[in-house]
């Protein structure tokens, strides 16, 4: 099989780096792709993932298998509907199954209509009636932008003051453009948040094993929300029981309402959940892999990762197993300033003498044959051990005798795991 990944980050890079190590794959292309991509085999492919038309192009000239779409962008740009009118197999979501993650209206609609838990919640395109709302319901509250806004434009406000001042710069300042010309103000969920992600085929839904991610920027959840920090994989303190209402009460539930409503969804679901005392409930959905969640769910994986894709699409069953005894964590390295303004070009470390840990880049670009910094998220370490303390520590060891200039990284992805003691863990459902 030759197979094309659509997408840039470090997402795209285990993706890719998953289905480099199959038998059944011969090529694995990346459009954009990153160049730190190369050493894993995956060969970066000048095409902007808005170009349908180069990289349906592409795709028949290369002879591509198929071709699995990271981002939600394209997604919601319609790259799968594009890509099926051309006669090419695409795995992931058509644009009209994509607005699950599009529109957060549209996504707490859906889980309305299909009784799936969630934060109550009401949705304002004007600002006096949301700060009416805001007052009526108190703080803590937690204010979204409706639309896109790369896991940024979401504020848990802790004062009343705080929710206004989001709902100003949302619908007055306009400061997430036309995604924040609506927004859905919710309850603040208490508890601890992890990943469910799944393979869906319209109602089949194949549930994967979870993670939890790191949104806060600094150490202890501190400073601003980023696209994610670091994750690790598995999370002993949510319990099987937790996972399992999940999956029926709501990625099934989803699934089959999105069928329901014309909307059939084949591609990744992401629940984003909060482990609440009533069970789990969702604070997002997302219609692909997440970021960092993939560079540690992904390696999991024991099947053939182009087999179950190919199976998917060939509308053949599947049958997922997920190694057990292992801890996979992974630490995201961002440029000095990210979220916000952020450090570029500086020189990045080699990694190639580190046996131990595998390295998945993000943010990069080649200047005289080294990786130097291009983005916000530059690189993800990852490592796999048998306890969490381990994986952490083959990380951090190697991040210490490493030149990390201009960059940072948070010192705690794992802690909560350990933290979690006997009595505060959610086991017992
Ligand atoms: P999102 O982009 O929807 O994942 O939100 C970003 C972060 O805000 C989440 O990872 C949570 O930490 C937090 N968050 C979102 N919604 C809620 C909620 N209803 N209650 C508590 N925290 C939330
Ligand atoms: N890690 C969060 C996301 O991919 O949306």
């Amino acid at each position: 099989m030759k197979i094309l990944i659509i997408g840039a980050g470090g997402r795209e890079h285990a993706i890719g780096k998953k289905l480099v190590d199959s038998p059944l794959v011969e090529a694995v292309y990346c459009a954009p792709g990153n160049p730190g991509m190369k050493k894993d085999g995956i060969q970066p492919v000048a095409i902007a993932d808005t170009d349908h038309e180069a990289l349906i192009l592409f795709a028949r000239e290369k002879c591509i298998s198929w071709t699995f779409v990271g981002p939600e962008i394209p997604l919601l740009n319609g790259i799968v509907d594009d890509f099926v009118a051309a006669d090419l197999k695409i795995f992931g979501p058509t644009k009209r199954a994509a607005l699950i993650e599009g529109s957060k209206s549209f996504a707490k609609q859906l889980m309305r209509e299909c009784q799936i838990p969630t934060a109550e919640s009401q949705t304002f395109d004007d600002y006096e009636m949301a700060i009416a709302y805001i007052r009526e319901k108190g703080a803590p509250i937690v204010v979204k932008a409706d639309g896109l806004a790369a896991g940024k434009g979401v504020v848990v406000a802790m004062t009343i003051g705080e929710a206004i001042q989001a709902a100003k710069d949302m619908l007055k300042s306009h400061r997430f453009g036309e995604s924040g010309n609506q927004i859905v103000v919710e309850e603040f969920l208490a508890g601890e948040e992890f990943s469910l992600l799944a393979f869906v085929r319209g109602t089949e839904v194949y549930p994967m094993v979870i993670s939890q991610d790191h949104k806060r920027a600094y150490d202890l959840d501190k400073g601003p929300n980023t696209g994610g920090m670091g994750a690790y994989s598995p999370v002993p303190q949510i319990s099987q029981g937790m996972v399992d209402e999940a999956i029926e009460m709501i990625l099934k539930p989803a699934a089959q309402g999105m069928v329901e409503q014309g909307r059939s969804f084949t591609g990744i679901l992401y629940a984003g959940l909060i482990a609440t005392v009533d069970g789990p409930k969702v604070i997002e959905f997302n219609a692909r892999f997440g970021d960092p969640e993939t560079q540690v769910v992904l390696p999991r994986l024991v099947n053939d990762f182009a087999q179950v894709i190919d199976d998917l699409l060939g509308n053949r069953s599947i049958e997922l197993e997920w190694s057990q005894d292992e801890f996979h964590v992974g630490v995201v390295v961002a440029a000095e300033g990210y979220p916000a303004t952020y450090e570029t070009e500086m020189m990045l470390p080699d990694f190639s003498d580190e046996p131990h840990v595998q390295v998945y880049y993000a943010g990069v670009a080649e200047k005289e044959g080294r990786l130097v910094g291009n983005g916000g998220r530059v690189y993800l370490v990852e490592a796999k051990a048998e306890t969490l303390e381990q994986a952490q520590k083959l990380i951090y060891e190697v991040l210490e005798r490493k030149d990390t200039t201009k960059t940072f990284y948070r010192h705690d992805i794992g802690n909560k795991a350990l933290e979690a003691v006997e009595g505060k863990v959610l086991s017992k459902r």
